[in-house]
């Protein structure tokens, strides 16, 4: 199975756009059943993020990239007053949809900063020009996926066992995922890699989405609750961590998926290797350290009646916050499509940023 960067995927694309409209996949529906999303204004994209129709941080920067297109492009031409004020009022209102992967942040600056290195020419050919980032933003995800996905090979060897929290695959990207890519890389190469995808509560990501597109390509995955991991790796069945993240801080300390941090404790108690597949999206060297990201909390709903069943009693307090912070000392390397950064992060997530992809 050769893939190329958004075409062949073994699931269906998390973001198209076709002719007019932004496609996205209904996430909340899978694994039962494929439905897109038919948006043409921003306010909709915006609720697509905020309900996790579309989530996983990269998907969230390219969705809203579209999403600030869809704002302005009616915008008639000659109002410049009107485009501009109304690109920056879209560009705020989609960045508060959700708070912690930085990657929305990251795409919707790129987006105002192209729109800016035309000021002056007619609308049309900004309006074009920001339709075109968008597509350009999406395509250079899915290269920046596969990069990483060959760094992150040249880490992990044929027959190993590789658990994964959460779901940093080809749904939340461009296609591969950044911490799954290397598992696709790997089945290309005719490895056999014994996946453990932890469900992920409360929204079960690893059950849905993971377990559904790794299975979908053909990839040995096993599924298991969050509370399992302690067990699977004590039998010896684990010999490689690997997650996404939503923001890596400046000293190396990674916000990803509610429950990593725990996994990475694990994996430091069993001495087994910790990655984070990180595209330098993610990485936010203006945020210190992992005090500083700010973390999403979440309705109770989620935890006390998921997927419609009650499961606590009425009334239950309820702490639900949707991601945690891994501090950098349980992070064994950082993977980004620019290469493999080793501590001490502060330096090397530095040059990185600076460095052009290798
Ligand atoms: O709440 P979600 O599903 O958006 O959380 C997603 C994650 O935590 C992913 O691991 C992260 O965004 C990286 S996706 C390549």
């Amino acid at each position: 199975m050769r893939m190329k960067p958004g075409m062949d995927l073994p699931h269906p694309p998390a973001v198209a756009w076709k002719e007019d409209r932004l496609m996205l996949l209904d996430q909340r529906r899978l694994p039962t059943e494929t439905v897109y999303l038919e948006l043409t204004r921003p306010e909709e994209v915006r609720e697509a993020i905020r309900e996790l129709a579309v989530r996983g941080a990269p998907a969230i920067g390219i969705a809203a990239a579209y999403g600030l297109y869809l704002g302005v492009r009616d915008v008639p031409e000659g109002d410049e007053e009107g485009f501009w004020q109304l690109l920056n009022r879209t560009s705020d209102r989609l960045g508060t949809s959700r708070p912690t992967a930085v990657n929305l942040h990251w795409a919707l600056r790129r987006m105002v900063r192209r729109a800016e290195s035309l000021k002056g020419k007619p609308l049309s050919e900004i309006k074009e020009a920001l339709l075109q980032e968008a597509e350009t933003i999406r395509r250079e995800d899915a290269e920046v996926c596969r990069r990483i996905g060959e760094h992150a090979l040249s880490l992990l060897e044929d027959g190993m066992g590789v658990l994964t929290h959460c779901n940093a695959g080809g749904l939340a990207t461009a296609a591969y995922g950044t911490a799954l890519a290397p598992l696709y890389l790997a089945k290309e190469r005719g490895w056999r890699l014994k996946v453990f995808a932890d469900e992920t509560r409360p929204v079960l990501q690893g059950a849905r989405l993971t377990a559904y597109e790794l299975k979908q390509a053909g990839i040995d995955v096993t599924l298991i609750c969050d509370n399992m991991a302690a067990a699977v790796m004590q039998r010896g069945w684990v010999q490689a961590v690997i997650v996404g993240t939503d923001r890596v801080a400046a000293n190396g300390d990674v916000a990803n998926k509610i429950g990593t941090y725990g996994v990475a404790v694990l994996a430091r108690a069993h001495g087994i290797p910790f990655y984070v597949a990180a595209p330098t999206s993610s990485i936010d060297l203006e945020t210190p350290t992992g005090a500083d990201i700010p973390i999403e909390e979440r309705p109770a709903e989620e935890v006390t009646q998921g997927f419609g069943k009650r499961t606590a009693p009425e009334g239950v307090s309820v702490y639900n916050p949707a991601f945690d912070v891994t501090p950098a000392e349980y992070v064994t390397a950082i993977i980004t499509e620019r290469g493999v950064i080793r501590p001490p992060y502060a330096e090397g997530l530095r040059r990185a940023m600076e460095e052009p992809s290798k």
